[in-house]
């Protein structure tokens, strides 16, 4: 996400973003049943590109000032994270072997959506509030 430090709302952006990876999942699990190889490495290209740009874009520009705060909450986001990237590596193998693993992509989409709600709950709330006060700072 280009420019993400300038977004005056950057936690609105941010859960556009996993409504955007909703979309991702929903066709990653109908080319699973689909059973097309082609539609299934399409579709997990997308999701790969997709959540590893989203985790990088929240660990450099949300978890940073959010740790001076919260340094707990912080080093448990990005434990899911590791955890995250862990579960896409095995993922991703499963994809290349032609495995269908869709029990391992339902998981990884039940451990997203926790993610964002914990997220959405607290981090992203303190990431529109911090840029809604710099703006203000910026007016005077
Ligand atoms: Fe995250
Ligand atoms: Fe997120």
């Amino acid at each position: 996400m280009k420019d993400f430090h300038r977004e005056p709302r950057p936690g609105a952006t941010l859960r556009n973003d996993h409504d955007r990876l909703e979309r991702i999942y929903a066709e990653l699990l109908e080319s699973f049943r689909g059973g097309d190889w082609d539609d299934v490495r399409a579709s997990w290209d997308h999701l790969d590109q997709g959540l590893r740009d989203h985790l990088l874009t929240e660990e450099q520009h949300v978890f940073p000032a959010l740790r001076a705060a919260h340094p707990r909450e912080v080093a448990e986001l990005q434990h899911e994270h590791a955890e995250l990237r862990r579960v896409l590596g095995e993922l991703g193998v499963a994809v290349d072997l032609h495995m269908v693993r869709d029990d391992l992509a339902v998981a990884l989409i039940e451990r997203l959506r926790a993610h964002a709600s914990r997220e959405d709950s607290l981090a992203y709330r303190f990431a529109d509030e911090a840029a809604a006060s710099r703006a203000a700072r910026s007016t005077v």
